[in-house]
């Protein structure tokens, strides 16, 4: 066995190490991919009624269907796949099944999305009532589902429950998310103590807030 041979594995477990303790940055969602079996209808509301962007049309390449290739993908070949800009640099997509291949889900069933929430301006959730309302679209709220945050909430053409949430105290800019909900150790221990009585896994849980 050389020198090398024996760093190698040695080095290999030290980047390995680095890698695991690390801080993870988080830069919001990449992409969020749902599922339609009608895109043209999903390309109106999203546009014309949402005002989101199409950015990209495209259809699955084959072979990622039915094919070995499948990574998770939906089981059908060379199907619709479209991507509409949601903002802060994320990505809508869908994917178009076929008529009468899928039933409709059940949001509250285990692993299925409850719904999505797209973060508005003030303006921008007004904006959008009065498309909905144009549209003849029905919408619940404006609720406030937390202090200072308020929602509405409407189906989408494939019965997705999406909400559309702003903050007024943060005007009519980019809204700031995280730090409005934010809790201190204690607020959050109120809750966290129902789940678990670990005193350990109390303290690792809400290290990284404030006391
Ligand atoms: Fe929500």
């Amino acid at each position: 066995m050389t020198t090398l041979d024996i760093a190698a594995p040695a080095a290999a477990s030290a980047s390995t190490q680095d890698s695991a303790h690390g801080k993870i940055s988080y830069y919001g969602v990449h992409h969020l991919a749902l599922n339609t079996d009608d895109m043209k209808i999903t390309v109106d509301f999203y546009v014309d009624v949402l005002g989101m962007r199409l950015v990209h049309a495209m259809k699955v390449p084959p072979g990622i269907g039915t094919g070995p290739g499948n990574r998770g993908n939906p089981p059908f070949e060379e199907i619709r796949h479209y991507f509409f800009d949601m903002g802060r640099d994320a990505l809508l997509a869908f994917f178009e099944m076929p008529k009468g291949a899928k039933q409709k889900g059940d949001r509250n069933a285990l692993g299925n999305m409850q719904h999505v929430s797209f973060a508005v301006s003030p303006q921008g959730q007004a904006r959008i009532r009065a498309r909905l309302e144009a549209n003849k679209i029905a919408y619940d709220g404006p609720l406030e589902i937390l202090p200072g945050i308020f929602s509405i909430y409407v189906m989408d053409p494939n019965d997705i429950r999406l909400e559309f949430s702003c903050q007024p105290s943060n005007g009519e800019g980019e809204p700031l998310i995280v730090p409005l909900v934010t809790q201190t150790k204690s607020e959050a221990l109120q809750e966290l103590r129902s789940l678990s009585s670990d005193q350990k896994w109390l303290a690792r849980t809400v290290s990284s807030l404030a006391d």
